[in-house]
C-alpha cells in the first residue's frame, strides 16, 4: 500500500492503495466517481474513458503510480451542470440507448474537440473508434458530435 495525492476534476484527493491498482478502481471504489465504467479491463471498450491532462485516455490500464501530479478529469469533472456542449448535444439529438458507454464515449469526444474543434467525418471516425457501443448508437454519436463542434 502507499499513500497518493491526486488532482482529480480539480480537487486534491488523497488514497491509501496498492500501486499497480488501475485509475478505473481508485476513482470507482475509493473515490465514488462511478460514472467511469468498467467494460474489459484490457483498453479494447473506451468505457473507462477519463482524460489525463486533456487527452483521453483508458483508466482501467493507469496505474495510480504512473498518474504524479498529472490532470484527471472523469464525466464528473466535464461541466459543473452537465451542461459540456458536447453533453448538451448528447442530449439535443437524444443518443443514448442502455447508457452504458455514453460516459467513455463522451470524454472521448470532448477531448477530441478540445484539440480539433473541427473535426472531419474521418477525424470524428478515428477518434471514436476505440469506443465500442454495444447497442449500435453510432449513428448519433457522430451526429452529436458534429453538432457539438458547431456550438
Ligand atoms: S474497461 Fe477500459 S477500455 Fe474497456
Ligand atoms: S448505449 Fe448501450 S452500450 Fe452504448
Amino acid at each position: 500500500m502507499a499513500t497518493y495525492t491526486l488532482n482529480i476534476n480539480g480537487t486534491k484527493q488523497e488514497v491509501d492503495v496498492d500501486p499497480s491498482t488501475p485509475m478505473l478502481w481508485v476513482l470507482r471504489d475509493h473515490l465514488n466517481l462511478v460514472g467511469t465504467k468498467y467494460g474489459c479491463g484490457i483498453a479494447q471498450c473506451g468505457a473507462c474513458t477519463i482524460h489525463l491532462n486533456g487527452t483521453a485516455t483508458r483508466a482501467c490500464m493507469l496505474t495510480v503510480s504512473s498518474v504524479g501530479d498529472q490532470e484527471i478529469t472523469t464525466i464528473e469533472g466535464l461541466s459543473e451542470e452537465g451542461d459540456h456542449p458536447v453533453q448538451k448535444a448528447w442530449l439535443e439529438v437524444d443518443v443514448p440507448q442502455c447508457g452504458y458507454c455514453q460516459a467513455g464515449q463522451i470524454m472521448t469526444a470532448s477531448a477530441l474537440l478540445e484539440k480539433n474543434p473541427n473535426p472531419t467525418d474521418e477525424e470524428i471516425e478515428m477518434a471514436m473508434n476505440g469506443n465500442i457501443c454495444r447497442c449500435g448508437t453510432y449513428t448519433r454519436i457522430k451526429k452529436a458530435v458534429k453538432l457539438a463542434a458547431k456550438s
